[in-house]
């Protein structure tokens, strides 16, 4: 694959002088042991690790890291393992999504200032990936991406239990009178019983497969779980290869083109992705140059069957995805049947992405379902637009109700996610089944951060009815663990003066997922009248909270910040001395 061919490594601005500048680089960097022969112009491959005891989910990379070191070494590299700054999913408030921005910066400022010639990117709790992705690309370096691979599945009682989806039914559970808060508390440690990120198709999860089919990670990376021994072996020959592809000079923009993001757009509806993927996908696309839109969403990803039955949209985990083959078994899949827009989309491994896949065998058809047996007949996401969502609306059809996809009913509003704590409880709350929950307030700028509180529980005396779900309405995102007809990201949000922030208690609301329709039903004259009194915008706080709030784009254009978006290349910046 190597094409051996003499390149100029940015490495060598640093180490390669004997001159001053050559002497202050070396000798620090000898403090650590490093002889003088290792200095010989080798490819020096960064190993960027968002490891933290903090992020759970990331906590056994250091592990991971000696594995990728082993590689690089192997093939005659020079590993360099530095940290950037982990966001974790679980711990983070007020969302691990406020400073996905603020992570991409610090990798991409450590990629472009160092003596990196290119990258291996730790990644595994959601955030992590496309942090690390956006980074990455603004320097256009050879990158390859390791996850960190998925937690066991979870257990209780003798029987499987996935990341954050058991949350979200127990607590249900819980609500409806069913079960104690002692058997809700019960179920912690048997659901997160060893290393790795969420095994439900989440966020983490998705994610993990978007970077597999958009070519960047070597194939099997998103669902070997994390603690099987095959994991360390992909973490080696990943390190291996970014040797080469230091040497080939394979940078990102030669993997992540418009074919290779039309590939995971399909796939994504193939997996039961998250809804955040809609998202992130748009912000990596950016950072390389790649226009996406939400239409694009609708073109390639609708009418996609979804074959593959994890929860939340189906019944298994990630454990039984990697045994039953993985996404190699699902891109060949829809390969076989002209379901792969861009089979010939170029890998990190220097193969097509139908190479890698086009004999992956597959082991059980109940996991990764055959095409005239889907989970879902139609998994692709269901972009929304109208006078309510005029720069367009997400909800994905798999993890909802057929029957409330298309739905007309009267708005029960909350003000912000502390009004809906308070008022949902509240047991006079003039609410039934057929109601629209509509909440304000928690996109990018308002929450800030965009956290994930759109999948609103529902109100408790409609739970001991046994009411399962409702259409809910939000500027919010919803966990990839998270299931219910839930219509997320609406742009522009309530904060940005959007009509979102004008619905009141008792506006009648059409939700039309076949027409890709959102339509608050009172006259364009009542419309404009209330958006002239929507509220200044609240307090913005200081720090990096009033950077963002300053500079983060909306949900249709991926929540990145206006001056990020863009590859800024990776030439050599000047000397420090
Ligand atoms: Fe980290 Fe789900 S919380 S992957
Ligand atoms: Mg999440």
């Amino acid at each position: 694959m190597s094409d051996q061919k003499p390149r100029k490594l940015r490495s060598a601005d640093w180490f390669g002088p004997a001159d001053k500048n050559g002497f202050m680089y070396r000798s620090w960097m000898k403090n650590q042991g490093i002889p003088d022969h290792e200095f010989d112009g080798r490819p020096i491959i960064g190993i960027c690790n968002t490891w933290s005891e903090l992020t759970p989910c990331n906590a056994h990379f250091r592990k991971i890291a000696e594995h990728v070191k082993r590689g690089i070494s192997e093939a005659g590299g020079f590993p360099v393992e530095f940290p950037v700054f982990s966001n974790g999913e679980s711990n983070l408030r007020p969302t691990a999504m406020l400073t996905r921005n603020l992570a991409s910066m610090d990798v991409e400022e450590a990629i472009r200032g160092n003596p990196i010639d290119a990258v291996v990117l730790l990644a595994g709790c959601d955030k992590t990936t496309p942090a690390l992705l956006m980074g990455a690309a603004s320097c256009d370096i050879p990158a390859i991406v390791v996850s960190g691979g998925p937690m066991l599945n979870g257990k209780l009682e003798g029987r499987d239990i996935g990341s954050g989806t058991a949350v979200w039914q127990l607590h249900e559970a819980m609500k409806a009178g069913e079960i104690d808060v002692h058997q809700f508390l019960s179920a912690e440690a048997g659901m997160s019983r060893s290393a790795g990120t969420c095994n439900t198709m989440g966020t983490a999860s998705t994610m993990a497969c978007m970077a597999e089919v958009l070519g960047v990670a070597l194939p099997h990376n998103a669902a070997i779980p994390a603690v099987d021994a095959r994991r360390y072996v992909l973490a080696q020959m990943s390190g291996m290869r970014a040797v080469e592809i230091a040497r080939e000079g394979l940078a990102l923009s030669k993997i992540l083109t418009r074919e290779a993001f039309e590939n995971a757009i399909r796939t994504n509806a193939a997996i039961g992705g998250s809804t955040n993927a809609v998202i992130h996908l748009k912000a990596i696309a950016g950072r390389i140059g790649v226009p996406l839109e939400l239409e694009d969403w609708t073109r390639i990803g609708r009418g996609t069957p979804t074959l593959v039955d994890l929860m939340p949209s189906g019944r298994f985990l990630m454990e039984e995805f990697y045994y039953a083959g993985g996404l190699p078994a699902v891109l060949r899949r829809l390969g076989e049947h002209g379901l792969l827009p861009h089979p010939d989309a170029l890998t990190v491994n220097g193969r097509s992405l139908w190479d890698n896949v086009r004999d992956a065998p597959s082991h059980n058809d109940e996991v990764i379902r055959p095409i005239d047996k889907p989970l879902i007949e139609d998994g692709g996401m269901c972009i929304l637009r109208g006078n309510l969502a005029p720069r367009g609306a997400v909800l994905k059809p798999s993890a909802a109700s057929p029957e409330l996809l298309r739905h007309r009913g009267r708005a029960v509003v909350f003000e912000d996610f502390e009004h809906y704590k308070a008022r949902i409880v509240d047991e006079s709350l003039d609410v039934d089944a057929s109601s629209v929950l509509v909440m304000k307030n928690c996109g990018p700028k308002g929450y800030p951060g965009m956290a994930e509180v759109g999948n609103m529980g529902l109100p408790p005396k409609l739970l001991r009815q046994g009411i399962k779900d409702m259409v809910r309405i939000s500027d919010a995102r919803m966990s990839g663990t998270a299931y219910g007809t839930v219509v997320l990201h609406v742009a522009p949000e309530a904060a940005a003066g959007g009509p979102l922030a004008v619905v009141r208690d008792g506006d009648w609301i059409e939700l039309d997922c076949e027409q890709g329709r959102l339509h608050l039903d009172i006259g364009d004259a009542e419309l404009a009248d209330r958006l002239q009194s929507v509220a200044p915008p609240r307090e913005k706080g200081g720090g990096y909270q009033r950077l963002y709030i300053d500079h983060v784009l909306q949900a249709d254009e991926g929540c990145d910040f206006d001056f990020l978006v863009g590859c800024r290349g990776a030439a050599v910046p000047k000397h420090s001395h």
